[in-house]
């Protein structure tokens, strides 16, 4: 069973450029639409923020507060297979807090998995073509459902990886504190490999299904995860101990699933390289749909979809590719786009479907 999940209503105060806001979205589609600049990526923004502790866009979180407000605030009543509680998150130039009814949640990868939620905003459109970072953190996303452990194990690996790098730095490859951090990193490093591993795998499976329906039918796809560690504890640590004067001469280190590269090839060529524009957009698009299917199944709810003006960056034939996703999700779903006269959907019930408005930052239903 898998329960359905939804924002009832939505309260943002000072988060960019809206100052204040207040909506009850349908349950299933609402389309945000407004022109270039008014606010709605930081809408859907602020919706991410709420759901995961972290902005997809701001490098830092206090980018979100708005210029001369102190901090920025967004609560939500948000219903799950029934039961409802309500979330709030405040963002501080200096510090976050999470509340779920009331009661603050201080370890965030709990946090983040509480009201799942997947993101496709017009930089994802380079997911497949891109540089690694991005497929990285697509399987730590998707990990964290799977393994939660996976977080703890991957916040112990960056903390060792940035002790070794500056003792390293200062000290040489000498260093005796070396063989402690090496220690650290070998044991939370090789747990992140195997659970990379499995993550791939699971990604994989849901990916090959999502990409034949949106792309042209027969081509043949493979995911393969390049591993830049080891899932071998004393492998890992020897490796390590081999690379110090490498990694000195680097200024970063070289082994470590920090380097790993989700791999994607169409046809037997690998996608990044070789395939055509709009087909490495497709696999971008297609990763975001296997990521949400695998969110799904291992949370056992539809998790909310965010869809940010993706209508203006795709041809007609991708773009009914998004139409086909929207008609067969049964997520909750927020779309902006500054042409809402394209989101023409007979197949959505009225009662089920919201639209709103966004001028100068003022959020308004619209109808
Ligand atoms: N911290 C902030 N405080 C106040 N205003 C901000 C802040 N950060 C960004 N803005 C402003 O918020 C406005 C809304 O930006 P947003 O990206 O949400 O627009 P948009 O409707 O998605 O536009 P587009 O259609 O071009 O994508 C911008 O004009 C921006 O300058
Ligand atoms: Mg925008």
């Amino acid at each position: 069973m898998t329960a359905e999940l939804v924002f009832e209503r939505i309260a943002i105060r000072a988060f960019r450029n809206i100052s204040a806001a207040e909506l009850d979205p349908a349950p299933r589609l609402n389309v945000v639409s407004g022109d270039n600049g008014h606010g709605k990526t930081s809408l859907l923004e602020a919706l991410y923020v709420l759901c995961t502790s972290k902005s997809f866009r701001a490098d830092k979180n206090a980018e979100v507060i708005q210029t001369g407000a102190e901090v920025a605030q967004i609560a939500a009543r948000i219903a799950e297979g029934g039961l409802r509680r309500e979330q709030r998150a405040t963002i501080g130039p200096k510090a976050r807090t999470f509340a779920a009814d009331g009661k603050r949640v201080v370890k965030l990868s709990a946090w983040a998995v509480k009201t799942p939620v997947v993101v496709f905003h017009p930089g994802d459109l380079l997911l497949a073509s891109g540089p690694a970072q991005g497929r990285r953190t697509l399987l730590d996303r998707v990990a964290l459902f799977l393994e939660p452990i996976s977080a703890d194990h991957r916040s112990r690996y960056q903390t060792a990886l940035r002790e070794r790098h500056r003792a390293l730095d200062e000290r040489g490859p000498r260093a005796p504190e070396l063989d402690a951090y090496e220690a650290l990193l070998a044991e939370h490093g090789a747990a992140l490999c195997r659970t990379r591993q499995r993550t791939a795998a699971r990604i994989a499976e849901a990916l090959g299904p999502a990409f034949e329906r949106m792309a042209a039918p027969g081509l043949a796809l493979e995911v393969r995860l390049r591993s830049a560690g080891s899932t071998d504890v004393e492998a890992f640590r020897q490796a390590l101990a081999e690379a110090r004067p490498v990694d000195v001469r680097r200024g970063s280190a070289s082994f470590g699933p920090q380097r790993d590269e989700l791999e994607l090839w169409v046809d037997g060529r690998s996608a990044r390289r070789h395939a055509s524009q709009g087909q490495q957009r497709v696999l971008s698009l297609a990763l975001k749909v296997a990521e949400l299917d695998c969110v799904r199944e291992a949370r056992g709810a539809h998790p909310i979809l965010l869809l940010d003006d993706v209508s203006s960056e795709l041809d007609a034939d991708r773009f009914g590719a998004v139409f086909g996703l929207l008609r067969e999700v049964q997520s909750q779903v927020f779309v902006t786009t500054p042409r809402p006269e394209l989101f023409v959907m007979p197949e959505v019930a009225p009662s089920d479907r919201a639209d709103f408005s966004v001028s100068a930052g003022v959020v308004r239903r619209a109808h």
